[in-house]
């Protein structure tokens, strides 16, 4: 699996955990990179099916190979488009991440991200602090309430872009001292899921308890 860099040592941190995952080491029929930007998540995706979606169009030629190739790209907003289902759904630096994202619509997009996620499948998905303390905390309920095995990290220190170097050496102490991870204030907290087994529909008892800050959507207390 090909490792990616970063000059954010927290960023590092996540691509050495994707790079990392057992969930990731499994083969999928289908995978489906949301937001996938330059492709860059490509050599995650042990995938017979890869397909993308971007809002934007893919600055430069859709790639054919290393493995997997682009088997389709989808020009369409997340929010918008049915999104086609698939057995690993991934999508990372995105929500609560990326300048381009409407982040009042994070459990919009989770859900639309859940829905697509075929019974039984995994879903890999991180919130940056661009969504609410209170929409991350019901980002986490969601995702635990949905699958039967949720692996949730916590983290965010050093998410300051520095000199590539010392990113790796920063991003590698991260990775080996779990503690180090987590920031001090609750609203610069990032979370990362690794979530496996998509439940064909969620127990009652663990259904959501939050409130969203998008009408909208289906993700708040009734
Ligand atoms: C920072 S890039 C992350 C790309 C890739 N997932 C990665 O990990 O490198 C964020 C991407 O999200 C896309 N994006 C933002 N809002 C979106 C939306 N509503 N639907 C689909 N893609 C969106 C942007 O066009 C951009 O390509």
């Amino acid at each position: 699996m090909k490792i990616r860099f970063s000059e954010l040592p927290s960023k590092q941190l996540c691509l050495f955990l994707l790079a990392s995952s057992p969930e990731l080491r499994s083969t999928y029929h289908t995978g489906l990179d949301v937001a996938s930007n330059k492709f860059n998540n490509r050599g995650y995706f042990n995938v017979n099916n890869y397909i993308a979606i971007d809002i934007e169009d893919p600055e430069s030629e859709i790639p054919t190979g290393p493995k997997p190739s682009v088997d389709k790209f989808i020009h369409a907003d997340l929010l918008e488009a049915a999104l086609p289902s698939a057995d690993l759904v991934m999508c990372v630096e995105t929500v609560g991440i990326t300048a381009l994202f409407s982040h009042s619509e994070t459990l919009r997009a989770l859900e639309s991200l859940i829905n697509t996620t075929n019974t039984g499948g995994t879903l890999v998905v991180n919130v940056g602090p661009l969504a609410s303390v209170e929409d991350r905390r019901i980002f986490a309920t969601s995702i635990n309430s949905n699958f039967t095995h949720v692996r949730h990290i916590r983290y965010g220190r050093w998410s300051k872009s520095i000199h590539p170097l010392l990113s790796l050496i920063l991003g590698t102490a991260l990775l080996l001292f779990p503690s180090l991870r987590v920031p001090n204030k609750d609203q610069e907290v990032w979370h990362l899921f690794f979530a496996k087994g998509k439940l064909a529909k969620p127990q009652e008892s663990l259904n959501l308890l939050g409130r969203s800050s998008n009408p909208g959507s289906q993700l708040r207390k009734n």
